[in-house]
């Protein structure tokens, strides 16, 4: 163990708990991050230079194959505000390091709605503008208004907004000519003060039909607990089986390719795009294939949810990308559709 003027540098440092698949890898170094200037510290660090680096908030949407080598940083900066109103939105500022659902639940606390279809996504605050997460028709760049990230180059502080982060469907920046290159400090999101439900989304209208709200508009509330049930009933909690979620993206596909496929398969489920193409889901694909259930070795495919691959006990990262390959091949030869993995694979 060496220590910077504030960043300690843990050597062999476990990672299980900061990986929601649970895979059983070691960090050569890890440094927890709990202030920005601790972050500062560890990338000016002369003993830093040079090592590579991975930046893990709560590991919700990443691979690992094996152990890291080079300097993980663990981001656990915490604290969360209202920052400011004007007369159309509020605006909430969160810290990289608070758990997303913890965060969603105080918004609406506070009486203020707008994140609720995104409730009991796993991970964390940081994480979320990454792949500007979703789901039940939200997507997390509508409700953003700007962040703050460290420059690992500089160690400079920057604030970025939407246009900066070019948000895209499971994709931002970060994934892309921004790879590696920042660690997110903290996110401010903009919830408008006039707001509208969202739940037209099946599983959710479906939701608060059976607990009693089908006619009444709902309230943030509702939706919120149609959210969290729908996603107990479907989605695998990764504290009792190693998951991260999705897997694979909703592959999208041109028009004639979607015609094809429909005349082939009539119950093929879709969504048309405003750009004219078709977004298929792919857990229906796989589905289709028969995967949903099956296993290879440890890593499996979820029995309620073929789109998520889990961690059955003792899996590594190996197994569970050989399973996504063998879906992957089969998606392919059966519907000659691609298949793009969701979470970073190291
Ligand atoms: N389906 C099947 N079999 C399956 C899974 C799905 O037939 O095993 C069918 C469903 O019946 C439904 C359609 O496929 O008709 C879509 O399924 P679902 O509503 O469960 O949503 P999804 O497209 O599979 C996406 C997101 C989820 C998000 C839900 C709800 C992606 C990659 N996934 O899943 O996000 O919660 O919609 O909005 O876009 C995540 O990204 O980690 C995630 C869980």
């Amino acid at each position: 163990m060496f220590q910077s003027d504030s960043a300690t540098f843990i050597a062999g440092y476990p990672l299980k708990a900061h990986n929601t698949f649970g895979f059983d890898v070691r960090a050569q170094f890890a440094c927890r991050i709990e202030r920005e200037a601790q972050l500062m510290a560890a990338v000016r660090d002369p003993r830093a230079a040079g090592l590579p680096r991975l930046v893990l908030g709560g590991g919700s949407n990443i691979v690992l194959t094996g152990d890291v080598g080079g300097l993980v940083l663990l981001v656990a900066l915490q604290g969360r505000r209202l920052v400011r109103e004007d007369n159309d939105a509020w605006y909430v500022e969160a810290a990289a390091g608070e758990p997303w659902h913890d965060f969603v639940a105080w918004t609406l606390a506070q009486g203020l709605p707008g994140l609720e279809n995104l409730a009991l996504i796993p991970g964390t605050v940081g994480a979320a503008p990454i792949q500007n997460i979703g789901a039940y028709g939200l997507e997390m760049c509508e409700r953003f208004a700007s962040l703050r990230a460290v420059e690992l180059a500089t160690g400079e502080a920057v604030e970025l907004d939407a246009t900066a982060c070019r948000f895209g469907y499971r994709d931002s920046f970060f994934k892309r000519e921004g790879r590696d290159r920042f660690v997110i400090t903290s996110v401010t999101f903009r919830l408008p003060k006039v707001w509208t439900p969202r739940a037209g989304y099946a599983d959710i209208a479906r939701e608060l039909a059976a607990s009693g709200q089908g006619d009444a508009r709902p309230t943030a509330r509702a939706i919120f607990d149609a959210v969290v049930a729908v996603r107990r009933a479907k989605l695998p909690d990764p504290l009792q089986l190693g998951n991260a979620g999705s897997f694979f993206k909703n592959p999208v596909v041109e028009v004639a390719q979607f015609e094809a496929l429909k005349a082939q398969e009539p119950e093929l489920v879709s969504y048309p795009q405003p750009d004219g193409r078709v977004k298929l889901a792919a857990g229906w694909l796989i589905d289709r294939c028969g995967w949903k259930g099956r296993a290879m070795g440890a890593a499996a495919v979820h029995e309620r949810q073929a789109l998520v691959l889990v961690n059955r006990g003792g899996a590594s990262g190996a197994e569970v990308l050989a399973l996504a390959r063998a879906i992957q091949e089969d998606v392919l030869t059966r519907f000659g559709v691609e298949l793009d993995a969701e979470p970073v694979c190291l």
